[in-house]
């Protein structure tokens, strides 16, 4: 284990300093600060897999927009909690045009980041009805979710969708909701870690339900736009995003701008709230908020107390890259495509390595090249992989914490990889493989 692409001293010293109790269990921050301090220590560069910084330039238009807006002097003026107005029209448009759904502009609304429209959405959620106080997560998953629901203080359940695609999703959601206390379900589509596409069948198992077992739908489209099994920037034409939103009208949508647009860093995205839910009355809200609707209560009892809305300028930014999309200028899905071919590549090299794919098909059809995959090393748990990658300069995360019932793997994100260091990730899994020898199976 001395001779490691990376300094073998350093590098251990460096996770005690940590402090971590276990590399498999610790966040994705938490690894960052880890593998900028090695950095730094040893003056190499490690392959970085463990975030998904957009590893690409952000939307200019969005950039123009926003220093326009900055120079009209924004900055001094509180936006409305709601969003403004041209936002919400433009996100309504982009629902309609690249979902196919009808949503009204006034269910369209800002949030810092999708990380506070979920936020904000557990702690409403769970309070509609008493008896539902519990999300239940399609995994594996975006671990902050789960954080998120920590320090809430809330319930969640789990499964891995892996073993219940197709027809079996319908009898385990069926079991699972039958219990009555489900207020939401949350996936991410395409899905973070594992890059697996409901299909339009398990979207409308799904739909179905939810709608018996009246639980709201929360469908992160973190991703959107991003299967690039089919093209879908034709506006207002199909092939449409995946949406449970066409089968359902019991929905949240969560739509980031940080990865499809790149503007990760202004913090922005946007909750879009079905016109049946947002008009919804649930009396058990009256404990918390001043009205029982729910939209209503989202914006002027969740939102306002969170952060008085979102950024000023940054709502100027996002109203331009919807407007230009929407308009058929701003083809934000042929700019992200480079993650997929990224993948691709760096996938080919960690399978001639002795890797192995850990979520490898969707449902009948091997798994897509996205913004993520998932990868295991026969022998290893995706703890000791972690332990002994980071020797060899590559960071991910463990499945672990993913809500993955395949412990054995890691989470491998392709963004902040340059293709000029595909000559390093391939030295470096080179020297992995002779140093990890694979035992053949007996016969
Ligand atoms: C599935 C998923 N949901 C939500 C987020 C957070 O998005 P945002 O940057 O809009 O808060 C991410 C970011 O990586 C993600 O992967």
């Amino acid at each position: 284990m001395n001779d490691t692409p990376i300094d073998y001293k350093i590098v251990k010293r460096k996770i005690e300093e940590s402090n971590l109790i276990s590399l498999s269990k610790a966040t994705i921050r938490e690894i960052k600060k880890l593998i900028d301090k090695i950095e730094k220590a040893t003056g190499e560069k490690y392959i970085r897999m463990e975030m998904g910084i957009p590893g690409l330039p952000p939307a200019k238009v969005g950039v123009d927009a926003e220093i326009a807006a900055l120079k009209k002097g924004v900055a001094s003026i509180y936006p409305d909690i709601q969003g403004i107005h041209e936002l919400k029209k433009e996100s309504s448009r982009f629902v309609k045009l690249f979902l196919n759904v009808e949503v009204d502009p006034e269910g369209c609304v800002p949030t810092v980041g999708s990380m506070q429209g979920s936020f904000a959405a557990f702690i409403i959620l769970n309070r509609m009805y008493e008896k539902k106080n519990t999300v239940l997560f399609l995994d594996p998953g975006f671990p902050v979710h789960k954080q998120q629901l920590n320090v809430l203080g809330q319930k969640w359940e789990t499964f891995d969708i892996y073993d219940y695609r197709a027809d079996k999703l319908r009898v385990k959601l069926e079991e699972v909701l039958s219990k009555g206390n489900i207020s939401s379900i949350l996936y991410s589509n395409p899905n973070n870690p594992s890059w697996i596409c409901f299909t339009e069948d398990e979207l409308k198992i799904i739909a179905e339900a939810a709608d018996k077992y009246n639980a709201v739908v929360l469908e992160d489209l973190a991703y959107v736009g991003m299967d690039f099994r089919k093209d879908l920037y034709t506006p207002g034409r199909p092939p449409f995003q995946a949406t449970v939103a066409r089968y359902t009208d019991n929905y949240i949508l969560f739509i980031s701008s940080s990865k499809a647009f790149s503007y990760a860093g202004q913090r922005i995205g946007m909750m879009v709230i079905s016109d049946k839910l947002f008009n919804r009355k649930c009396p058990d809200l009256n404990k918390y908020y001043s009205s029982d609707k729910f939209g209503y209560a989202m914006i002027f009892g969740t939102i306002y107390p969170l952060s008085a809305g979102v950024t000023h300028s940054a709502q100027h930014a996002l109203t331009a890259m919807y407007k230009a999309a929407n308009n058929g200028k701003f083809n934000f899905v042929d700019i992200v495509k480079e993650y997929g071919e990224k993948a691709k590549v760096m996938k080919k090299l960690f399978t001639d390595n002795g890797f192995y794919i850990v979520y490898k098909t969707d449902v009948d059809e091997p798994i897509a090249d996205g913004f993520y995959f998932t990868i295991a090393y026969p022998g290893l748990t995706g703890e000791e992989l972690m332990n002994e990658l980071i020797y060899f300069g590559v960071s991910a995360i463990s499945l672990a914490i993913t809500g993955s019932e395949r412990t054995e793997g890691i989470r491998a994100c392709v963004s902040s990889v340059q293709r000029d260091q595909f000559p390093d990730l391939e030295y470096r899994l080179k020297k992995f493989y002779e140093n990890h020898p694979v035992k053949k199976p007996q016969l």
